[in-house]
């Protein structure tokens, strides 16, 4: 098998985001500081990660930047929806994420971004006040005027292509129900301004009928949903979501299956954070919390099967929480207390005490999931794209077949699919063939 047919990464590459807030300005910061040589794109696995090619004894492990063509960092254009107004400079210099040496110098550039007015309804995040909101008729009209926004600013920037990355507030908990279930039924909601269609659905369905390839990095319900899918075969678009997996959770999906490879027990999982940023008031807000809560809680279910290992995880108890914290700012700290057991059931106890930065962990998933949405809009990938589901804490998964929340499976499928596009052998660890 070859190299699959792709369009070059020519020309620029347009980054649109809704919600430019911590992650997003230190997302762009961090680019715009790496291209003038003041750091790493460090936890960047397109920039910074490798791919071995061939066997063991060969030594072929060249960049992943180097292996697919991307999009370089020097085409990136950035864009933004926000409800506050505030350019990318006063957000960067509010949420502190960055120190001054790295927003002093740059602060022009910062400055230029200036966010679009929002889609946003108080309902789905109520601790944030908006002064910079559309209005409509109806939640169709609100549709329409996104697209506008993304077809000026694809040509105002001299765009070659787009991508989008949602990186706002985090969204009440909604249930699925049936006007989501069916793209008709959901275009007829567009229209009766159902209750049940939240802002980050609305982007979701404006960018995707834009053929705007598009990733969700938080945990709400906007592209995981059969309406969406739908539409994105339609447009023939490449989905991924959902909620970056970053702190707690990439700890937890490098741990759990650890445990699990080597049959050992598990009797309880207790995680808590304090956070102070504004991710944390909007988390603050039982309803907002619920929708991240159900997220975080997926994740040791599936790798820990009830099912599959009755003695082993038939009877653990998980409990996660958040608690917002203001002196903490976007420096989080998180708690793990893990209640293991081993040889004829005898307990043991890890304790993991994380003391991370959220944004500085979120932004290089962002910019990876950026350059590997548009590989696959190259290639013609369709769709939701399983082999991203390293980057989530939730992936969304092809119809019938359950998610894969194992970092080290996912790695393996996320490489493999970099290989399948190279048209190289996969890597399949059996090591046979070695004499
Ligand atoms: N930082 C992490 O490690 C991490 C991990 C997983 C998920 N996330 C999620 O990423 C998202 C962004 O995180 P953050 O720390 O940058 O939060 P933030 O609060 O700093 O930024 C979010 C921004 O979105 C804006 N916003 C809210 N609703 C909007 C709408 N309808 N349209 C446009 N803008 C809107 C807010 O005004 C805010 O500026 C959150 O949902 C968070 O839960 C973050």
């Amino acid at each position: 098998m070859g190299k699959m047919e792709m369009k070059p990464a020519a020309g620029k590459l347009g980054v649109l985001m809704p919600g430019l807030g911590a992650v997003s300005t230190t997302l762009i910061a961090g680019v715009f500081n790496v291209l003038r040589g003041e750091g790493e794109p460090v936890g960047s696995v397109t920039q910074m990660g490798t791919i071995r090619v061939g066997k063991r004894n060969e030594g072929r492990n060249p960049l992943v930047k180097d292996f697919v063509p991307l999009a370089g960092l020097s085409d990136l254009v950035f864009g933004a929806w926000d409800i506050h107004g505030e350019n990318a400079y006063q957000v960067a210099k509010r949420s502190a994420v960055l120190e001054d040496r790295h927003v002093e110098p740059i602060r022009e550039q910062l400055e230029a971004i200036v966010p679009m007015d929002a889609v946003f309804d108080r309902k789905w995040v109520k601790n944030l006040e908006p002064v910079a909101v559309k209005s409509g008729a109806n939640h169709y009209e609100l549709v329409v005027k996104l697209q506008d926004d993304i077809e000026r600013f694809k040509r105002e920037k001299g765009c070659d292509r787009l991508v989008a990355v949602w990186c706002g507030s985090t969204e009440i908990h909604q249930e699925m129900c049936d006007i989501h279930t069916d793209l008709a039924k959901f275009e007829q909601a567009l229209r009766d301004n159902d209750e049940r269609i939240s802002p980050s659905m609305i982007y979701a369905y404006a960018l995707i009928s834009m053929g705007v390839p598009y990733a969700n990095g938080a945990p709400n319900l906007a592209l995981d949903m059969p309406a969406m899918t739908q539409l994105a075969k339609k447009h023939g678009v490449a989905i991924a979501g959902k909620d970056f997996k970053t702190g707690q959770t990439l700890m937890k999906t490098i741990l759990a299956p650890g445990l699990r490879a080597r049959s050992i027990g598990l009797n309880g999982w207790y995680s808590t954070n304090i956070l102070g940023n504004r991710d944390g008031v909007v988390l603050d807000d039982p309803d907002s919390f619920k929708t991240k809560e159900v997220s975080k809680l997926s994740v040791l279910e599936s790798i820990l099967d009830k099912g599959l290992y009755p003695e082993l995880y038939g009877d653990y108890h998980h409990k996660v929480r958040i608690d917002y914290y203001p002196p903490r700012g976007d420096n989080k700290e998180g708690w793990d207390n893990i209640d293991i057991f081993g040889w004829l059931g005898y307990p043991m106890e890890i304790k993991v005490n994380f003391l991370c930065r959220d944004s500085i962990l979120a932004a290089p998933v962002a910019l990876d999931l950026a350059l590997l949405l548009d590989l696959a809009a190259r290639v013609g990938f369709v769709g939701v794209q399983e082999w991203l589901s390293f980057y989530f804490k939730s992936p969304q998964a092809l119809p019938g077949l359950y998610p894969e929340h194992d970092l080290f499976v996912q790695k393996t499928k996320f490489k493999n699919t970099l290989r399948h596009i190279m048209g190289v052998d996969l890597i399949t660890h059996l090591g046979q063939d070695y004499d």
